[in-house]
């Protein structure tokens, strides 16, 4: 039996981790937050001290890095800062980095660890480029201010000091770089359903979310 590969993109605090984890805990399926993936390149880019406005010397170091590299990287904690973020959206436009990082999600979810019999991966371009005849596509979404409002609560309990308009700066900024790059725009596939949960909490999302996937999944 090939794998079944569930797609969940959506932009910057829109709650697509928290929604694309839930729905592999809950069908057992393996889970992968391909952001981590970009938020290593551009955290190792860093710190080889590539000046990440060079869009030449990102394309070169992406040419040397080992996709090893990348993974052993994967479990860093300061992969979860904004700094980290920031450096990924930095990289990622940059067509050798998608192309390193193409196989390892492909393989990911065609052959999902541990024998499991799906995956789930959530991203940018999971459902446009990684995977586009994944089973299911969800596109999950919620107005900027909310989006902003959810990072900076949750950055406020790390104990980082940015204000809410910093965050919501960066938001929009990040925003701007994801949807507007030539490689793989942060777009929604157009066969995604499109989940907007501005006005829901995680749960009712998550509840949302498998009932598009269990009607997807009864269609076999
Ligand atoms: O959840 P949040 O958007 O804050 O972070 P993330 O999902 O870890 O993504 C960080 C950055 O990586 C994004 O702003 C994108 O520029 C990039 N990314 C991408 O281009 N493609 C992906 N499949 C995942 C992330």
């Amino acid at each position: 039996m090939p794998s079944t590969i569930i797609a969940i993109d959506g932009p910057s605090a829109s709650g697509k981790g928290t929604i694309a984890r839930m729905i592999a805990e809950e069908l057992d399926y393996a889970y992968l937050d391909t952001g981590l993936l970009y938020r290593a390149v551009g955290m190792l880019a860093m710190s080889d001290g590539i000046n990440l406005e060079d869009k030449a010397a990102i394309a070169a170091f992406a040419e040397t890095l080992s996709v090893t590299a990348i993974i052993n990287k994967l479990s860093a904690p300061a992969l979860r800062s904004d700094e980290a973020a920031t450096a990924a959206s930095k990289v990622a436009p940059i067509p050798a980095v998608r192309a390193k990082l193409l196989k390892f999600q492909q393989d990911f979810g065609a052959s999902p660890p541990e024998g499991k019999k799906g995956a789930v991966l959530d991203g940018r371009d999971i459902g446009t480029i990684i995977a586009p005849n994944a089973k299911v596509k969800i596109y999950v979404t919620a107005d900027t201010a909310v989006r902003a409002q959810r990072r900076w609560k949750e950055l406020q309990k790390r104990g980082e000091t940015a204000t809410y308009a910093d965050v919501l700066a960066d938001l929009r900024a990040r925003d701007e770089r994801d949807t507007k790059r030539s490689a793989a725009p942060a777009l929604p596939a157009t066969d995604a359903v499109i989940l907007d949960n501005t006005r829901i909490n995680a749960k009712e999302t998550f509840a949302e979310a498998m009932k598009i996937v269990s009607k997807a999944l009864a269609t076999d």
